[in-house]
């Protein structure tokens, strides 16, 4: 049933053998140790690490030392996915009010215990659309609460959703559960204001592919957290599905990146999305 996710991790074994004793409380634990961590700038709160840990930020190797987590921030708002299926956190870090201004997407990958496959998006001032006060704002009057059991949608719906967001830039022909209401929060942009008419079709560029998908999956809240390549540029996009509809879709880009050296190409996306919307 869930085939496809284990495979675009090409990790089978960890996982396998992790999956039955990663209970949801181990994962929140860690997934605030990691707060802890960025808040102080202390990588040694984050807890457990495996010593084998592979650690990238926007998809290129990087050290604890060097990296964002030794620079204390601000946290202003931090909400986690816990994906027990697959051992794996994903978490977003507003960062509003500091001295500099961040928004952070990280996934983490558990197994033994441990986090052995650590994933930092990076985005600040100078990245597209980027505006943390306005990323603050809108994502603190997000419901991304519990779904009541009855009415979770499965894993496999989940990810569905997901692909079929992330499939239409590259084949106009797939058909989108769009959700009624629905918004997009892109860098500091909101695709509507919060109200019943909020759309998401809008704007979505054509001619660019998703490609390199690592999904983390919580059933409990309907999110998925999908770290793809977007035509070679390290990119998060983040669903809440509700009744197998997309409700909210949040996406961090970072620009400025070199590369994950697993780029598609040097096609550019011909929509909106790389563009900024006129004052
Ligand atoms: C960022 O968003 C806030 C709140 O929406 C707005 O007041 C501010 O002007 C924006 N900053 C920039 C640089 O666009």
């Amino acid at each position: 049933m869930h085939t496809f996710s284990f495979l675009a991790l090409g990790a089978i074994a960890p996982l396998l053998a992790s999956a039955a004793d990663c209970t949801r409380e181990f994962l929140q634990s860690s997934a605030d140790s990691l707060v802890a961590a960025q808040t102080a700038g202390d990588p040694s709160l984050l807890k457990p690490v495996s010593e084998g840990l592979v650690y990238q930020e926007n998809f290129a190797a990087a050290t604890f030392k060097s990296g964002i987590l030794a620079t204390p921030l601000k946290i202003d708002h931090s909400r986690h996915s816990l994906d027990t299926t697959q051992c794996a956190t994903y978490t977003e870090l507003i960062s509003a009010k500091g001295s500099v201004p961040y928004v952070l997407g990280v996934q983490m990958r558990f197994s033994d215990g441990a986090v052995f496959k650590m994933d930092t998006l990076i985005t600040k001032t100078g990245e597209w659309l980027f505006n943390a006060t306005s990323t603050l704002n809108w994502a603190s009057k997000e419901d991304w609460g519990t779904i009541p059991e009855a009415k979770r949608d499965s894993r496999a719906v989940i990810q569905a959703a997901a692909d079929a967001y992330c499939d239409i830039f590259s084949d106009k022909s797939v058909v989108v559960p769009w959700g009624h209401p629905c918004a997009r929060l892109e860098g500091g942009m909101y695709t509507g204001n919060g109200g019943p008419n909020d759309k998401c079709d809008v704007g979505i560029p054509s001619g660019v592919a998703l490609v390199d998908r690592r999904y983390v999956i919580d059933e409990t809240v309907g999110a998925v957290s999908v770290f793809l390549s977007f035509a070679g540029i390290p990119d998060s996009h983040e669903f809440r599905v509700e009744n197998g509809k997309l409700r909210f879709v949040h996406t961090l880009t970072v620009m400025s990146a070199k590369g994950n050296g697993k780029t598609t190409g040097k096609r550019k996306a011909r929509g909106s999305i790389m563009r900024p919307p006129r004052k």
